[in-house]
């Protein structure tokens, strides 16, 4: 049966694990000069809504180094659920492609994709989450921390799609995952409650805050994201008001442990969710991290398409 790539919360930890020790394998054998064509003659296509400049580029050059190729489609050219019924460009491009990507609004037409699709469906970010963000984050830490286990990310900002793979992947894999976020913009109970369990099953823990420099206190990694998202752009206006004490500047990252590492999933508003000085900085991996999503994305690519 084909697999898809929806949410961490469908992997089990072994399995998110897998993907890591793939994605860094992978990384060293194309810094050593290229991978072997794992997806020789096979092909992925990428459907986007929204804009896209990481997911986009590391998909495509992740399908060119295993030896197959890929084929972006703007929200123009195929109108999904408009031109063409969800279900209809699922069954079609199946004939066609290999694997689909997908970038989306509502999280249901991620579903609806891989239930018509004959081959398997990549979550390429939706309003409800960003696995893929999620497993590069974890190779992230992983490599520049070395483990994951006992680690403490503190995720400073608002509650939104990166958080939510955060959450699952790092219970999962057994963090501590401290969300500092304003009161009327915290997790909900359909993401923490699943978070809560996977991390009582993993020896992990997940803290939810308004306080940021609480959250910080005695973290490893520090995580910001922007405070208005792609579709929540009537919103920003009022979100600029809310969000500035949850800015990650120097004052805050001299809170954290002294060797912290700051993330962001990119893109940054510099000046807002975080400092030039931070983007900048000693502590800061987040090209790293940018970098990382191409070497996660092919063990996904691999674990599913091979
Ligand atoms: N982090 C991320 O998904 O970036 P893009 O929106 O540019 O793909
Ligand atoms: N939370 C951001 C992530 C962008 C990669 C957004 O959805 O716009």
């Amino acid at each position: 049966m084909k697999k898809d790539f929806i949410s961490l919360a469908d992997l089990a930890p072994a399995e998110i694990q897998g993907l890591l020790d793939e994605a860094v394998a992978l990384k060293a054998e194309w810094q050593r000069g290229g991978n072997k064509p794992l997806l020789g003659g096979k092909a992925l296509g990428m459907i986007f809504q929204k804009p896209s400049l990481r997911t986009r580029v590391s998909f495509e050059m992740g399908m060119h180094h295993l030896g197959g190729s890929a084929i972006c489609l703007s929200p123009d050219e195929i109108g999904l659920g408009k031109r063409e019924s969800v279900a209809d460009v699922a069954r079609v491009l199946s004939r066609y492609v290999d694997g689909i990507m997908a970038r989306v609004f509502a999280h249901s037409l991620i579903l609806e994709l891989a239930r018509h699709s004959a081959v398997p469906v990549i979550n390429g970010l939706s309003d409800y989450n960003h696995p893929c963000q999620g497993v590069a984050d974890l190779l992230t830490i992983y490599e520049k921390l070395g483990s994951l286990k006992g680690v403490t990310l503190a995720y400073v900002g608002d509650a939104n799609n990166v958080l939510t793979s955060l959450l699952f992947g790092g219970s999962k894999l057994g963090m501590r995952v401290v969300a500092a976020t304003p009161p009327d913009y915290a997790p909900s109970p359909e993401v923490l409650e699943p978070a809560r369990r996977f991390a009582a099953e993993s020896g992990g823990a997940v803290e939810v805050t308004a306080d940021p420099h609480a959250a910080v206190r005695g973290a490893d990694v520090i995580y910001t994201d922007t405070w208005t998202s792609m579709g929540q752009e009537a919103e920003r206006e009022q979100r600029l008001q809310v969000f500035p004490p949850y800015q990650v500047n120097a004052r805050l990252v001299s809170e954290a442990k002294p060797e912290a590492i700051v993330m962001h999933c990119l893109p940054a508003h510099r000046g807002e969710e975080i400092t030039d000085e931070v983007m900048d900085g000693p502590h800061s991996a987040v090209f790293d991290q940018a970098e990382n999503r191409m070497h996660a994305q092919k063990a996904v690519l691999a674990s599913l398409m091979r």
